[in-house]
């Protein structure tokens, strides 16, 4: 509904030059401290998503900010897809291109059930790397990965189109 999207988009921070020159930053900081705009917006997540996933799975850092609470309203669990070298074995691991840099994400293979339905959540959809990421390692894991739910799509990045095949549920697109 378009009062979510005014709602959401009126507390997100544009930043110029972070966290490198000519990256422009979606700051989520601003919605999550805001009480109400932040329980609006797991309300609408958990309605749209309710009885349709196993489990949801958050993008650190800030997929687990929006991840877990939505994973409570949904009475199912949470997984955390990690930066290298963060979680305790064993872990599945890939290595990816950023925006800015390349990073590797890790998940622990034990915390999936086989053949659960996992929504993968994050805050931002760019180049698509890191939720290509979570979906190649929660699949790897016995998982079934088809939905990305972003609060902020950025368009010209093509992340859309590097997830071709999946579903991409963006609250904004830019
Ligand atoms: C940002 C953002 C997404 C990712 C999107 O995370 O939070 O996770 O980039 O970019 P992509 O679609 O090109 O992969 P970042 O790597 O900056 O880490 P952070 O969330 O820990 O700040
Ligand atoms: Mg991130």
């Amino acid at each position: 509904p378009q009062d979510i999207v005014e709602l959401v988009q009126s507390h997100i921070r544009e930043v110029n030059d972070f966290p490198a020159p000519g990256v422009l930053f979606q700051d989520v900081t601003p919605l999550i401290a805001d009480p109400v705009a932040f329980k609006a917006l797991i309300d609408i997540l958990a309605d749209r998503y309710r009885g349709k996933v196993d489990a949801v799975a958050g993008l650190e850092s800030r997929g687990f900010i929006l991840g877990a609470p939505l994973a409570v309203a949904l009475g199912v669990g949470m997984l955390t897809v990690r930066k290298a070298g963060r979680l305790p074995g064993p872990v599945v691991g890939i290595d990816y291109d950023l925006e800015y840099g390349s990073a590797r994400m890790e998940l622990q293979p034990f915390t999936v059930n086989d053949g659960d339905r996992v929504l993968v959540i994050d805050d931002v959809l760019a180049t698509g790397g890191t939720a290509n990421a979570a979906f190649e390692l929660i699949e790897a894991a016995g998982g079934h990965a088809d939905t990305l739910c972003v609060l902020m799509e950025i368009g010209a990045l093509g992340g859309r189109e590097r997830l071709a095949g999946r579903t991409v549920d963006a609250v904004l697109t830019y």
